[in-house]
Parts: structure tokens; C-alpha cells; sequence
């Protein structure tokens, strides 16, 4: 039977049995797993009512330092500041170029058009879906002070030879760790290897908040100090001393008490998220049609997303949600051919790896609660899919 026609009397049959539906995510099971220790936590924060660079940031600063095996962290507003602050404190701005990757959430190039500088996209590379070094090497000019890569679904990008072009052209490599708490690459932790790493802690991330927060992650003392200041208005050694115009991206103290707790949970979580991601692959091992998420020896994956991908990426998306399966498109647009760059010129075909993973690209459910059944359920749908 033909897919669209599988697909309607699925939709038909769905209809007047109804499974529960699988969500992508469900953050609503994992407060119920934490929610003694959470409460416990923030009434903590209302009796004591310093809601601002209270007791809380400064132990989130130091645990998640220690995580990320650095000397400093500065906990901000959001990843996306982590990442413009980065680019501030290195004296990145305009008549700057900065290199990141084309096939990504859009917040790497935000930070550095705010910085004043000019983003260059490059393109991926297929498999792991992080950038290419051999597309940075292509565009590498003296107006170029940074390199962004992005870890992507929470794999490492190949750090050591992007670093090694990074020396050479005497670049600064920034992580966008916004999606990998907790990978590794070569051993190293994610955010420990670059200038500086950027975390976010959005709610669906790998350890997540209860709204915005960020970090920046650095071993070095000056740049942290200089992140420090200009995340809270330039301020200089007193109150109103200001040293530069700087911006308020400080992390409030609830969101560093969720994060307090559910930071001893990360490692747990993360070990999770791989038994689940290790399930699918085995699942769909047997299916030619489907490209399955990679793990280099040298890295460890944390699985924020588990991507797999198909040119039926439309007809399958559409035949999953008939079985009540949710799924995501991370991400439908390259990043050089959204309207919100359009002035920059990057003609269609240019970025061919990203625009084909933009096409292709589907995230299914995958959460540290996710149940058995639900996990059982995404793969014998798929496998019917692929089998018709
Ligand atoms: C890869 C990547 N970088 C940066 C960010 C920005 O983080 P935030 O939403 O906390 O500003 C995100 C968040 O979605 C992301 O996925």
C-alpha cells in the first residue's frame, strides 16, 4: 500500500483507538521525580529573598567549574549572551569576521552580528553534523579573529584539528556547548577546550532551568573577569564604577537553585539518554533507508537530540505522528539562507551539506524519563514504515 494511503488510514485508526501520544520531551516527569528536593530548594531562595548574585549562583558557579573542568564559570541570563559575552570580552566587533557552522540553532550568529562582527557560515560534515574543518580552512581570511563550533545533538565537533587551524591563523575558538553537558572529546569535557565554552540551561537542554539561564566556561582568569563585568553593566571594583557599557545577563538565584539540584542528576541522566540511543540504533541497524547519529571513538555523544535521517524525512515525520509519535525538525533551514541573513548573499547550493541535512534531519523522542514502552512503540513504528 502506498505511504500517503497507509498514512490517512492511520490517522483513521488513530482517531477511534488513540494511543497516548509519545512526547519528544516531558519535563513535567522529570519535576515529579525532583519535586521534594526542588520545593525544598526554592522556598530556600524566597526565605532568604536575594533573588540576585544570591548564595545560589555563586555555588552553581563553582560545582559547574568543577563539572567542566575549568577554573571559572560565570553563570549568566542565557546561552545566547554566553556566547556574545565570549565575543565581547575578546574584543570581537566590527570589520570582524567570526566562523561558525551553517546547520544550527540560530544563536551563534545572532551573537555575532550583536557583536558588530560579520558571520561566515561553513559548511558540515554529513555524519557527525558538526562543522567541516576542511570548509573553515576554505574560509579563513585576515578579517577572521574567531571560529564558533557548534557541538551539535550533543556531539563534540572535531576539536583538535579546528583548534590546530585556530593556531595557525591565530583564531579564538568559542564553544557553542549550548546542547553537549557533559560530551566529550578525547576525554576533555565540552566547554573545556576553547577560549571559552557556552552553556544553556533552556528547559529542554541536557540540564535544563525553569526558564533562561547560561554560562560561560574559561580557564582564563582575565577574559572570566572581564565576562564577569560585562555581563553585570561593566561594573568596575565598586558599585556605579563602570568600566564599560555592558549589558544585565546575571542568572537569577531560582534558576541557580533548580540548577544546583539538577546538576547532580546530569551524569545519571546523560548515561540515560545513551541506553536509549543505543536501543534505537540497534533497532534500526537493519534499515539501508536511515542514517543513524555517529559516535567517534575520540567522543563521547550525550544524545540531546537523537537525529536520524532519511530523504522520506516529510512522508515518515507525517506516517509517526499518524502513530501518535512526536518528532522534531532540528533544524528546516540552513542558517545562510534565512531571511534574517539574506543580506549576506549565500546563493542556494552554496552550503551543500547543510542544505541537505536540512531536508533530510528528524529528532525522535528521546528524554532521561522516557518509558520502555514508549521507546518500543517509536521503533516498531519506524520499522513498519520502512518495511512498506
Ligand atoms: C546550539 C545552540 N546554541 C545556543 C543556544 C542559545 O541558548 P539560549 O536559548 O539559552 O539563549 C541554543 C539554544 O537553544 C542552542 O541550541
Amino acid at each position: 500500500m502506498p505511504i500517503d494511503k497507509m498514512t490517512q488510514m492511520a490517522h483513521l485508526l488513530r482517531s477511534r483507538t488513540l494511543p497516548a501520544e509519545i512526547p519528544i520531551f516531558n519535563l513535567t516527569r522529570q519535576y515529579q521525580s525532583l519535586k521534594k528536593e526542588i520545593n525544598t530548594a526554592l522556598r530556600q531562595v524566597y526565605a532568604n529573598s536575594q533573588f540576585i548574585q544570591g548564595p545560589n549562583v555563586k555555588l552553581f558557579a563553582e560545582k559547574f567549574a568543577h563539572y567542566c573542568e575549568v577554573r571559572y564559570c560565570i553563570p549568566v541570563a542565557n546561552g545566547t549572551d554566553a556566547l556574545y559575552l565570549s565575543l565581547r570580552a575578546l574584543g570581537i566587533g566590527p570589520g570582524d569576521e567570526v566562523i561558525t557552522s551553517a546547520f544550527s540553532f540560530i544563536a551563534a550568529a545572532e551573537a555575532i552580528v550583536n557583536a558588530g562582527a560579520t558571520p561566515i557560515f561553513a559548511d558540515i560534515d554529513p555524519l557527525t553534523f558538526t562543522i567541516s574543518p576542511d570548509s573553515v580552512k576554505t574560509l579563513v581570511s585576515s578579517k577572521t579573529k574567531a571560529l564558533i563550533p557548534v557541538h551539535l545533538y550533543g556531539l563534540p565537533a572535531d576539536m583538535d584539528t579546528l583548534i590546530n587551524i585556530a593556531q595557525q591563523n591565530h583564531l579564538a575558538v568559542i564553544e557553542d556547548a549550548a546542547q553537549a553537558h557533559g560530551a566529550r572529546y578525547k576525554n576533555r569535557p565540552s566547554g573545556s577546550i576553547g577560549r571559552t565554552g557556552c552553556f544553556s540551561f533552556y528547559p529542554t537542554k541536557n540540564l535544563g532551568s525553569f526558564g533562561d539561564a547560561g554560562a560561560v566556561t574559561t580557564n582564563d582568569a582575565a577574559l572570566a573577569q572581564k565576562i564577569r563585568s560585562l555581563a553585570n553593566h561593566g561594573s568596575g571594583r565598586s558599585q556605579y564604577d563602570h568600566t564599560d557599557s555592558g549589558m544585565n545577563s546575571r542568572m537569577d538565584e531560582i534558576q541557580a537553585a533548580i540548577l544546583n539540584v539538577k546538576l547532580g542528576y546530569l551524569e545519571q541522566w546523560n548515561r540515560k539518554r545513551r541506553q536509549v540511543a543505543q536501543y534505537y540504533s540497534q533497532a534500526f541497524s537493519g534499515i539501508s533507508e536511515l542514517t543513524l547519529p555517529v559516535e567517534p571513538p575520540d567522543r563521547k555523544h550525550v544524545f540531546h537530540l537523537y537525529t536520524i535521517r532519511t530523504p522520506r524525512r516529510d512522508l515518515l515525520l507525517n506516517y509517526l505522528k499518524s502513530q501518535g509519535v512526536t518528532t522534531k525538525i532540528h533544524y528546516p533551514a540552513p542558517l545562510h539562507l534565512l531571511a534574517a541573513y539574506q543580506k549576506l548573499a549565500y546563493a542556494s547550493g552554496s552550503l551543500p551539506e547543510s542544505e541537505c541535512a536540512a531536508q533530510e534531519v528528524l529528532a525522535l523522542p528521546l528524554f532521561p524519563e522516557i518509558k520502555t514502552s514508549e521507546v518500543r512503540r517509536v521503533c516498531e513504528a519506524i520499522k513498519t514504515f520502512f518495511k512498506n
